[in-house]
């Protein structure tokens, strides 16, 4: 079974509750009503209930069944305001500020994850990602034992001699620009809860460098050498090695010569990119000139699971991304 297929069946088999924060968005309208109709997630659809009626039925989209909020009309915005307020009182938030900032979609949702009314958001088709991982930063926050949000991106590369069955998972690629050997550590083990929850794969991981064991010394070097060190320390039953390059990582022959007796070098199924440059622009070279499938941005490391669309994303994109954050639900 094709891996996007067994995640709709996890999420098929126990149904979460996901809000899907921009709800004016015709893609967004579309997607509920697919999501609904495969029994993918009961979705919340945010924001004014008469102007979403209108939109699906131009769309001709079945969103009988679905749980439409418009925030500023809620019972529960005086409550979350308040919440709100408080968890960010010392950030200099006031009662008023607070009430404003609620009338933002992206912020309510955000509450409805934090406080049990949702188990998971999906948004980005109209907002940027740092509009939408903020009020996740500031309200969801992390999950015990990590200490930076990142994300992941599922490559499905074409030759299946990589990772497992051309199954891969490359970090980060879209969150922290330049984490520190510690937050570059948490990444790594993120990543692989990531592999074996959302995708079922134990995971190899390789902490890339321009480096193998010492090939060559810098500073950048050092920071991914500390980083592997510490998530040795913090996870001791991990596979992982570094600092290795990508084709000591991937390749076994380079392997053979450039790591020997590495339980990771040559067959690593997730990389963990020293910094959101190399991250970024690994991905999409990998996505356009190998031919991989990229399926993500997957969000990972918050309490609870927030995710982010493509501005240029299709409705079917978004049903994807959904399927994910209700198996991202099932698994906190
Ligand atoms: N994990 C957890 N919390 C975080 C993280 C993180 N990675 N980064 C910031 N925070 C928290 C901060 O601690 C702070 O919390 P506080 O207000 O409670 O003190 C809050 O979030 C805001 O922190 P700032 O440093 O002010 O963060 P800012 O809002 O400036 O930036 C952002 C956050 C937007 C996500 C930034 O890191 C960023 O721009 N990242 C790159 C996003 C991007 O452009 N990606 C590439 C495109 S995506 C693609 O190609 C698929």
């Amino acid at each position: 079974m094709e891996l996007m297929e067994k995640i709709w069946s996890k999420a098929k088999a126990d149904k979460k509750r996901i809000v899907l924060a921009e709800g004016t968005e015709p893609r967004v309208i579309e997607a509920a009503s697919k999501i609904m109709k495969e029994g993918l997630a009961d979705i919340i659809l945010l924001g004014d209930e008469a102007e979403i009626k209108k939109l699906a039925k131009e769309k001709n989209a079945d969103i009988e069944s679905a749980k439409i909020i418009n925030p500023t009309l809620s019972k529960k915005f005086d409550e979350y305001a308040s919440k709100f307020y408080e968890l960010r009182k010392k950030k200099g938030m006031t009662p008023e500020k607070a009430r404003e900032t609620l009338k933002n979609v992206l912020y309510f949702g955000t509450m409805m994850v934090k406080f049990g009314d949702a188990d998971g958001m999906v948004a980005g088709s109209i907002n940027t990602t740092g509009d939408l991982l903020r009020p996740a930063f500031q309200i969801i926050k992390t999950a015990p034992g990590i200490s930076v949000v990142s994300s992941t991106f599922i490559m499905i590369i074409p030759n299946k001699q990589y990772g497992k069955d051309g199954v891969m998972l490359f970090a980060d690629c879209a969150v922290n620009p330049d984490p520190d050997s510690d937050e570059l550590a948490s990444i790594a083990l993120s990543t692989a809860k990531t592999a074996k929850t959302l995708v079922g794969m134990e995971p190899n991981i390789a902490m890339l460098s321009f480096s193998t064991k010492g090939s060559a010394s810098h500073e950048l070097v050092d920071k991914v050498v500390e980083a592997t060190k510490k998530a040795k320390e913090l996870a001791p039953d991990l596979n992982i090695d570094g600092e290795l390059q990508a084709d000591a990582a991937i390749v076994e022959k380079v392997a053979a010569l450039k790591a020997p007796g590495s339980t990771v070098a040559g067959h690593a199924n997730v990389l963990v990119f020293p910094d959101l440059q190399a991250g970024n622009i690994g991905y999409k070279l990998v996505q356009r000139l190998g031919g991989a499938q990229a399926i993500g941005p997957v969000n990972q490391g918050l309490a609870k699971p927030v995710n982010d669309l493509s501005r240029g994303c299709s409705s079917d994109d978004i049903v994807n991304v959904v399927a994910i954050t209700a198996v991202q639900a099932q698994n906190l």
